[in-house]
């Protein structure tokens, strides 16, 4: 039995905060320790008291003085879009034709498919990220290639072959009928295979047909505990193709709610543009609104409105969307994240940032009783940060009075730099990267 005890300022979230004062919804540990065992948390606690039996047995790293968190999760990215990131295009539609589509037909290849998912995992550790529910491309060795890599790092990864039978480039369509086959010969072959969960992952109503979303439809009734990973409502344009295309359906939720594809599982990028009823129906099928800031900025989709959709009951997670998004950072995703609530006359506290990061998404993508927090049982997927990891930031820490204030610094100033360390499953990670 393998024991670490990792020791440092331990903070974890219980809750959701519920405004600035609330003091009960976290964690804290000024000098704390978290015990692993064989890859789980056995023990949080204060170090000179709560892990004093566990010391003379297990080896003990400390990370003093920097912060211990649960592992970052992005529930929204595109792990065949990594070589597009930063690419110059006016509006979504505009970017997924120009940049996009073409450089997801050169997943066709094996290789290439491996070599970018391999880059992807160990960039996501780079930047302190954990866990993501990433789509891939059409093709399934694009699927093979993600959980492959996904596998060789024992990451708790979500993911799944795009459908796609429309309105691209003949060479990414599938049909109804081979998007059925590959998905469900994926998902025997992958779902619950060490750690990997695969989702259903029609792309958008535009590029599919009512064909191939009755046939997702079908896969979601056999099997109704995968994740559903699509995108709605981002642009104005996006949004008028797709009425057009669906002229029946009412509004573009509406499209998704009829082939039943909505529920707890969902996850649906951006939701920007909602009418009343469609946040509405997003709240009451307990589906997930994926707010991507550094992508919504970025392509100039919108600004997310979070407190709207917060006061009606709607479940918020926060994402990168690389390569529409422009940082794998999860610290800068809420920076920009901050400032489209900013834009907006709203506000974003430090504690419900770091909560959304750690916690939140995890309940986001129902994976809270294996991630997303510091406590015994948990999978020991976990972040070191460095507050002072640049000259600048250590100057502004110098005039840091409280945790909050430090949080707030990490989430403006932070980037891979701060993350020191990222532990999967207890394993170091990171620090392996640059041996
Ligand atoms: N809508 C459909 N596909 C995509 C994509 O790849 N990125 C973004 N941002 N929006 C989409
Ligand atoms: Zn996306």
């Amino acid at each position: 039995m393998s024991v670490k005890i990792l020791r440092g300022r331990v903070l974890t979230f219980l809750d959701e905060p519920q405004g600035r004062e609330d003091h009960g919804c976290y964690r804290y540990i000024e000098d704390g320790a978290v015990v692993i065992s064989d890859g789980r948390i056995v023990m949080v606690g204060d170090w000179n008291q709560r892990a004093a039996s566990h010391h003379a047995e297990g080896e003990i790293i400390d990370h003093r003085p920097h912060l211990i968190m649960a592992g970052f999760i992005d529930p929204h990215v595109h792990f065949p879009q990594m070589q597009v990131m930063g690419a110059y295009a006016g509006s979504l539609l505009e970017w997924l034709n120009t940049y996009t589509f073409v450089e997801e037909q050169k997943f066709m290849d094996e290789g290439h498919a491996g070599r970018i998912a391999s880059a992807f995992c160990d960039t996501l550790l780079q930047y302190g990220t954990t866990t993501a529910a990433s789509y891939c491309s059409v093709h399934p060795q694009s699927v093979d290639a993600f959980f492959s890599e996904a596998e060789k790092r024992n990451m708790l990864m979500v993911g799944g072959k795009v459908m796609m039978d429309r309105n691209a480039p003949q060479a990414l369509l599938d049909t109804p009928q081979s998007a059925y086959d590959d998905t469900r010969a994926g998902i025997a072959r992958w779902h619950g295979k060490g750690r990997a969960h695969y989702a259903i992952t029609p792309r958008f109503a535009i590029t599919s047909t009512h064909e191939q979303l009755a046939m997702a439809e079908a896969q979601e009734r056999e099997f109704p505990h995968l994740h559903i990973h699509t995108h709605v409502s981002e642009n104005h344009a996006e949004i008028a193709q797709a009425k057009e295309l669906y002229p029946n359906y009412g509004d573009y939720v509406g499209i998704y709610e009829k082939f039943h594809l909505l529920g707890p599982k969902t996850l649906l990028g951006h939701c920007i543009h909602l009418s009343h009823r469609e946040t509405e129906v997003i709240a009451e099928t307990r589906s997930v609104a994926v707010f991507c800031p550094t992508s919504n900025l970025f392509i100039g989709s919108g600004l997310f409105d979070y407190e709207r959709q917060h006061e009606r009951g709607v479940r918020i997670a926060t994402a990168t969307d690389v390569g529409g998004g422009s940082s794998y950072s999860m610290l800068r995703t809420m920076d920009e994240g901050y400032k489209v609530m900013q834009l907006r006359g709203q506000r974003l506290t430090p504690f419900r940032s770091f909560y959304h990061l750690t916690l939140g998404n995890a309940r986001a993508m129902s994976l809270e009783d294996r991630i997303g927090s510091l406590e015994p049982g948990m999978e020991a997927d976990i972040v070191v940060l460095n507050s002072s990891a640049t000259p600048q930031m250590q100057l502004r820490m110098e005039t840091v009075e409280s945790l909050e204030q430090e949080l707030f610094l990490l989430q403006t100033c932070g980037d891979d730099r701060a993350v020191v360390e990222t532990y999967v499953m207890g394993k170091p990670m990171k620090s392996a990267l640059a041996a």
